[in-house]
């Protein structure tokens, strides 16, 4: 992930929260927030063929009392326009690759129930379901709520 790719990040981020079924944010994404909150090391996009931004992820801690980030959370973004061609599949592989490979034990992630992609996708990649919390937050007026997800390194 370079300087170069934050419109495009920006873009799909935005396309996601519009959507309405990623995430609680309603607000425009902002690169200074975006740059505050992710661990450098555990982002990654996927570029098409002319260097556009196909889709992101990223991970940040999730408790700032541990200096070195061992559990962390992360969001996972992919195009409209591309989805269904195992892009995030491919990114959530590079994340557990370079979060294993820093010593980090488990990733998390808060789906909405409603998020059939998002659930299978981490399905797929070995994410168990940890449980449901009821009525987390308002969506738009909506209290919606949010299925935790979470997978375990094996190799730590
Ligand atoms: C969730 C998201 C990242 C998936 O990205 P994607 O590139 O379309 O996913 P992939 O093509 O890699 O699919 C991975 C697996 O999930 C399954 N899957 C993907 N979309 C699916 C859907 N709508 N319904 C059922 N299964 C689906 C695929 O079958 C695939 O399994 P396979 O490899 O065995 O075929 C994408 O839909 C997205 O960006 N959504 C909006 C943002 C969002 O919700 N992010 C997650 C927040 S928790």
């Amino acid at each position: 992930m370079n300087p170069e790719h934050a419109k495009g990040i920006l873009t799909i981020y935005r396309l996601g929260i519009d959507e309405g079924n990623a995430t609680f944010r309603d607000h425009r994404p902002h690169l200074a927030e975006f740059d505050a909150a992710k661990l450098p090391r555990h982002r990654f996009v996927a570029l098409d063929d002319s260097g556009e931004v196909l889709g992101w992820i990223a991970a940040a801690p999730v408790s700032d009392r541990c200096v070195h980030a061992v559990v962390v959370e992360h969001s996972v973004y992919v195009h409209p326009a591309a989805r269904g061609r195992r892009i995030g599949g491919a990114l959530l592989r590079r994340l557990i690759t370079s979060t294993e490979a820093a010593g980090v034990w488990t990733i998390q992630c808060g789906v909405f129930p409603g998020n059939t992609a998002s659930l299978a996708l981490h399905a797929r990649a070995g994410f168990r379901v940890v449980g449901t919390g009821e009525r987390v937050g308002r969506h738009h007026g909506v209290w919606r709520d949010v299925v935790l997800i979470e997978r375990r390194s094996p190799a730590i």
